[in-house]
């Protein structure tokens, strides 16, 4: 299975402040690539975190795609959109997610939560158990996942390469600085040694406006 990674960071590494709560860090363009890279892939996957702090829909929306080409962004391509579902991918050790809403309304999401903690969700699958990497790796590949997309945040990002799962890292660049120790990066968790660090090397790097859209290669 093929695994990308994106995020939206300031120039310092931040993917949000301290607060922990839901800032948009990118402009309507990094808000509509977000769509491409949606299109590109059969399921989107987050932290309970980062659920709980936008408990949207995990899907392209036709009408950014639409804007984004007609701009010229010069990487929107993206498979047919018709008749399609994805997967939305929530980890979390608690089950402690909205129970309502949009998310659980949309007829293109299929809701399928790894649990560590038994519980019921309106509508879809929830895998109960202990929560591994390998393990909703291969649990996908058995749904018939080939592409996944995993948003964040950090902890989840983290726990995604230090696995060696991740292929590609798809960052957006913007021009802010939110600094504070407290505040979370695109990879948190424990750090790698070193020696031990994911190598990259760059993909492309796409110029608009003020931010730089970038894709990383993992070296395996
Ligand atoms: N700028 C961006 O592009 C971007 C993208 C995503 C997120 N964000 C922001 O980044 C921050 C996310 O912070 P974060 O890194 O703490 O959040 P996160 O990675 O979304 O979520 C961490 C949560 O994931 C669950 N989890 C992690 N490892 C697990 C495991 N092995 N087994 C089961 N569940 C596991 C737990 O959920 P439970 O607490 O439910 O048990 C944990 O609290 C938020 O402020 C968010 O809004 C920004």
């Amino acid at each position: 299975m093929r695994v990308v990674t994106n995020t939206a960071i300031t120039v310092d590494g931040k993917i949000g402040s301290a607060r922990y709560d839901h800032v948009a860090i990118g402009t309507p363009v990094d808000r509509q690539y977000m769509s491409v890279l949606r299109a590109r892939a059969d399921a989107v996957l987050v932290g309970g975190r980062t659920f709980r702090n936008w408990p949207l829909p995990l899907v392209p929306d036709p009408a950014a795609l639409a804007a984004l080409a007609a701009s010229g962004f010069p990487d929107a391509a993206h498979p047919p959109l018709e008749g399609r579902s994805w997967w939305n991918v929530v980890l979390t050790r608690t089950l402690d997610v909205p129970k309502a809403g949009r998310f659980y309304e949309d007829p293109r999401v299929r809701p399928l939560f790894f649990s560590a903690t038994a519980g019921e969700v309106p509508k879809g699958e929830v895998v109960v158990g202990e929560v591994t990497i390998p393990g909703v790796l291969a649990a996908l590949a058995a749904r018939g996942v080939e592409t996944l997309l995993v948003e964040g945040g950090g902890d989840m990002i983290a726990q995604f390469l230090a696995a060696g799962a991740v292929d590609e890292i798809y960052l957006t660049i913007c021009p802010l600085v939110l600094g504070g120790r407290a505040a979370p990066t695109v990879v948190d968790g424990e750090g790698f040694p070193f020696d031990a660090a994911p190598r990259l090397s760059l993909g492309h790097v796409n110029r608009v406006g003020d931010e730089l859209y970038c894709r990383y290669v993992v070296q395996k």
